[in-house]
């Protein structure tokens, strides 16, 4: 087993298995955010293959010490579609499709949070620093300081934290607020995702909380300070740059255009396919456009990439079905023999391929329900290195506190977005310079190495050790 100084743990590895052999890297925005970090740091990950039943030794890939997790099929079931995806993910979002509270899904969730806080305190050397990611291992904090007292360890939640008034909700409210209160430092998106935690602690626990500060009972007596605090994630911004330069991936761009019959107006939406994305609200307001004909299906198309994900949870298999059919009614009633109005692909792309429908896309719509981050919004500004294109953004992501210059949207109010999209695909050149200009200085200037540079140092100074990972 590796004694590592840096342990990342997370639910799922940074690579998939697989069937013919061999390793990919697995997408989501957590792995994007980062692979860098842990390549820099010589790190160890535990975290899960992605497949049920599959036992793997620990191994080596891309520069990383990887440490398999194994889920039984009925893990996966309860642990991971049920109580991570099933309960917590609508819980957290807003409750915008009902969480299900079933105790044999806590029970599982507590089960599989225990293993993989063990992996951990295996893998950690003495005084090292564990790094827990996300909502699906909210628990491990706890268990691993139990375990492992010697350890700094860090928490971020990548998804909302929710007001209290929906938190208190959960029938384990008090458990997780315990589970997570065992790092050092807990890191939400945004400010206002550490105050919903600071209050539901404050209500639920009774501890004292000053300014980002919460002080933790210990056993003997004494407290401890762990720190409650926004770090907004980013992303890998060069590398996205690096893209967007590629001859290749430009000539691809215009290729995109060319394929989709060179409409004026390329409008794009980049999402899992997942009820907090807003895709259904997109496609109602661009739906309207054409029927009130304040745009033409010769001149506008909407390109819709959703990637498969969570399918067997029945939230999932319903929006993929509603989805499809408002997709077919919009193209049957409005589609020409040359000319597509939504182009819905049901796929997962290369990195590559993103970047160039990035540069071919004319309007980037991010019209997220609710959204921890939503890297997209970045992944698009970053790549526009010739200053072109309009980001509308949902206040309701994360992205908004950061990418003001962006339109702003409520997804909710249809006629609000309707004329909000008309606003994008008639923004003069110079406003669109403008604006992309000032997103894409956040953007760079903050960007995931800068996110996890001030988490690691911020863990540091609460432990008082040295920073790793920079
Ligand atoms: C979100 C979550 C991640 C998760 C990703 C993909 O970004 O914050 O923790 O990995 O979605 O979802 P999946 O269920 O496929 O891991």
């Amino acid at each position: 087993m590796p004694h590592a100084d840096f342990v990342v743990v997370a639910n799922r590895l940074p690579v998939d298995h697989d069937p013919e052999g061999g390793w990919r890297r697995s997408p989501g925005g957590l792995v994007t955010a980062l692979e860098p970090v842990m390549r820099k740091s010589d790190g160890a990950w535990v975290g899960w293959a992605g497949k049920p039943d599959v036992e793997i030794e620990p191994f080596e890939a891309d520069g990383m010490q990887l440490i398999p997790i194994s889920l039984s099929a009925e893990d996966v079931e309860l642990y991971y579609e049920g109580f991570s995806n099933d309960t917590i993910w609508p819980l957290y979002h807003d409750v915008i499709a009902a969480p299900r509270y079933r105790r044999e899904w806590w029970n599982a969730y507590v089960a599989v949070n225990r293993r993989f806080a063990e992996a951990a305190a295996e893998a950690a050397a003495e005084g090292g620093t564990v790094w827990v990611q996300d909502y699906q291992l909210q628990l491990v904090p706890k268990f691993l300081r139990e375990l492992r007292p010697d350890l700094t360890i860090g928490y971020f939640h990548h998804i909302p934290f929710p007001a209290y008034g929906l938190y208190s909700q959960l029938p384990w409210r008090k458990q997780v607020l315990e589970g997570l209160l065992g790092a050092d430092v807990i890191g939400f998106q945004r400010v206002a995702d550490a105050g919903n935690f600071a209050r539901a602690v404050r209500r639920q626990l009774r501890y004292e909380t000053k300014a980002t500060g919460i002080r933790v009972p210990q056993e003997d007596g004494s407290t401890r300070v762990a720190l409650a605090k926004a770090f907004p994630i980013s992303i890998d911004a060069s590398s996205y740059i690096a893209l967007a330069e590629r001859e290749d991936i430009q000539a691809r761009a215009k290729e995109i255009r060319e394929e989709l019959g060179n409409p004026k107006t390329i409008l794009l939406g980049v999402d899992r396919l997942d009820y907090t994305k807003g895709i259904r609200h997109r496609m109602k307001a661009f739906g309207e456009l054409l029927q009130d004909s304040r745009v033409d299906v010769e001149d506008v198309t909407l390109v819709q990439v959703a990637s498969p994900s969570r399918e067997r949870v029945e939230t999932y298999m319903q929006l993929r079905d509603e989805i499809e059919l408002t997709v077919g009614r919009i193209n049957g009633d409005y589609d020409t023999m040359g000319h597509t109005a939504i182009r819905y692909l049901h796929q997962a792309f290369p990195r590559e391929e993103m970047v160039a429908l990035y540069l071919a896309a004319d309007v980037m719509l991010v019209t997220a329900l609710r959204d921890g981050m939503n890297l997209v919004a970045k992944e698009y500004v970053a790549s526009r290195i010739d200053n072109r294109g309009v980001l509308v953004l949902s206040e309701f992501a994360g992205a908004a506190d950061e990418l003001g210059s962006s339109l702003l949207v409520n997804p909710h109010d249809i006629q609000g977005l309707k004329d909000t999209i008309m606003r994008a695909i008639e923004m003069p050149a110079s406003e669109q310079g403008r604006r992309m200009r000032s997103l894409r200085r956040r953007v760079r200037e903050h960007d995931v190495e800068d996110w996890s540079d001030e988490f690691l140092s911020a863990l540091a100074q609460v432990r008082g050790t040295e920073g790793v990972g920079s």
